[in-house]
């Protein structure tokens, strides 16, 4: 398989096939049941068109007290595990030595958008992030470790995955656009993006 690399971004493109795919949509189903889709709002106060849950021991979730993990969902309950498949891929690309603490999932629907941001409410930068795009296509923006400077562009389809570690760890990033209904993966369109982190 051909690999990529932007900007310390190792980007793994069909890594994933399309049997696969349909069996992690299953799995995330699962999840959602448990714990359902939210609008999370950001810190100033503005909705995220992102709609966002969690599986594993953390969730990320976001409201006026900030950016942080949380161990249960806004409604109260425990996130549900993480699904088998999304670790086997952690454990082939990322480590078997130790898995994620939280597979965050995001939802992007018509029109949603993630702006230029970087991950780092981890304890440690050292464990990379792990990222996995399902359903319609997303334009990956990457820029640098410091705000500003140059950016490139990239589109991330349905199965590929995306590691970002090491020095590229704390490189900024965002989805500015998805190309909605490019993909037949999820019935209603729209993409899910997945990412796994060690937490603390
Ligand atoms: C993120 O940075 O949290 C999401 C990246 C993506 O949707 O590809
Ligand atoms: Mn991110």
């Amino acid at each position: 398989m051909t690999e990529l690399e932007l900007r310390g971004f190792r980007i793994f493109p069909g890594y994933i096939d399309a049997g696969a795919q349909a069996a992690l949509v299953e799995a995330l189903r699962a999840v959602v049941a448990a714990a359902p889709l939210f609008s999370p709002m950001t810190p100033m106060g503005r909705a995220m068109s992102v709609r966002m849950t969690s599986a594993g021991r953390y969730g990320w979730i976001s409201d006026r007290a900030g950016y942080r993990y949380a161990s249960t969902h806004p409604d109260g309950q425990a996130w549900p595990a993480i699904p088998q498949a999304v670790l086997g891929i952690w454990r082939d690309l990322v480590s078997d030595v130790r898995d994620p603490d939280c597979c965050l999932i995001n939802y992007y629907g018509e029109g949603a958008r993630m702006g230029l941001h970087q991950d780092r409410d981890e304890a440690d930068f050292k464990w990379p992030v792990l990222s996995i795009s399902l359903g319609d296509d997303g334009l990956l923006r990457i820029g640098n470790v410091a705000r500003g400077g140059s950016t490139v562009s990239h589109w991330l389809h349905s199965g590929d995955v995306v590691v970002m570690g090491g020095d590229a760890r704390l490189v900024h990033h965002g989805v500015d656009r998805i190309r909605f209904g490019s993909s037949s993966l999820l019935s209603g369109g729209g993409r899910i993006n997945l990412t796994c982190r060690v937490v603390d």
